[in-house]
């Protein structure tokens, strides 16, 4: 077993290595090249996470494998090769961008390959093997864990070009997930490092209903979670690329809310704030919110915050709060 292991991991580092070095010296490796480089990727980038390019023909690595020795039905199961019925072997990756996935000890595990164009997935996955746990997997933790511990601090990001980005920016704690959501066990690995989690994900609907569901889960491990919040739609490396490092971390990271302020925010959506009866809804259901934080002090700031947002008499709206503490206890 430790045998297969070993030769699984010798197969996907080979395999990095020949993607690389197409996309870096080849012509066929010209336009992924273009490509990275028309996204702003910076050529530094490309060889600090190790970015390849997997051709657009059938067996380029399964025949590089197979010269030197590598067991082939090894390598399917490892999700570098695939297999048909008519003609054997073939390469899993074809024209794509590659992005090898390291383990927490920086040893490489799979990959994730990016279409160019329209071709669909967006971003082929290797599928779960002997060595790939995506639940427990992190991208980019290998390199950020020295960042991580050193603040206490871990910004979590959906995708693996925010992370480049954000790392190019200077921001050197970001980690994301492998295009799943946040799983319990990639909460608590978080939580083993750091104590402070800064969720960075997508500024569209979806990425935002994504920072939810990851505070849901971060926080009652005792995370001290808060969530960065991108105007118009952008995704971080979108962001920085229209904005700049310094507005990225000034802006964003550094301007991450409190998690009850965003619940606060993030409720907003469900209710009709132009009308009364919306607004009186809403403010019910942020006493409630607001009722949950064990700090006086706190509870004060926000109702004081919602209270004179909504024209309405802190005093009534603080009873309100203590009165849903009260029915809790
Ligand atoms: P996004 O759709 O936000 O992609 O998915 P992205 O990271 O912004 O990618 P670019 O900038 O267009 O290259 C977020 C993450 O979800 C996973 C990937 O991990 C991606 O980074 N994902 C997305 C997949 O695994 N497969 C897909 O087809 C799409
Ligand atoms: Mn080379
Ligand atoms: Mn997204
Ligand atoms: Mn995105
Ligand atoms: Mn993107």
């Amino acid at each position: 077993k430790r045998a297969r292991d070993q030769a699984l991991l010798d197969g996907h580092e080979f395999a990095c290595k020949l993607y690389e070095h197409l996309l870096k010296h080849t012509e066929e490796g010209r336009k992924a090249l273009d490509y990275l480089l028309s996204r702003g990727l910076r050529s530094e980038m490309i060889d600090t996470f190790r970015i390849g390019y997997a051709p657009n023909r059938r067996d380029v690595l399964t025949r590089q494998l197979e010269r030197r020795g590598f067991d082939l039905e090894l390598m399917e199961q490892g999700g570098l090769l695939s297999r048909s019925e008519k003609s054997g072997f073939m390469d899993k990756f074809r024209d794509r961008i590659t992005f090898p996935i390291h383990d927490a000890k920086g040893r490489i595990v799979a990959f994730a390959g990016r279409a160019m164009g329209d071709a669909q997935p967006k971003y082929l996955n290797s599928p779960e093997s002997p060595i790939f746990n995506k639940s427990r997997t992190l991208y980019n933790l290998h390199q950020a864990r020295p960042a991580i511990r050193k603040e206490n601090t871990v910004v979590l990001f959906e995708g693996y070009a925010d992370v480049i980005q954000a790392w190019d920016s200077g921001e050197r704690r970001g980690v994301a997930t492998m295009g799943t959501s946040l799983t319990d066990e990639h909460a608590r690995q978080l939580r083993r490092m750091a104590e402070n989690v800064i969720i960075c994900y997508d500024g569209d609907d979806a990425g935002q209903a994504a920072a939810y569901k990851a505070l849901q889960l971060l926080e009652p491990l005792g995370c001290s979670v808060r969530v960065a919040m991108i105007p118009d739609r952008l995704d971080p490396d979108e962001y920085i690329r229209r904005h700049g490092a310094d507005a990225f971390r000034g802006e964003i990271v550094e301007a991450a809310v409190p998690a009850v302020k965003y619940r606060l925010i993030y409720l907003r959506k469900n209710f009709r704030l132009q009308e009364e009866d919306g607004r009186l809804r809403y403010l019910r259901q942020a006493a409630g919110i607001i009722a949950r934080l064990d700090s006086a002090t706190e509870r004060e700031y926000y109702i004081r915050e919602l209270s004179d947002e909504f024209r309405i008499s802190a005093e009534a709206f603080r009873q309100d709060v203590n009165e849903t503490r009260i029915s809790r206890q």
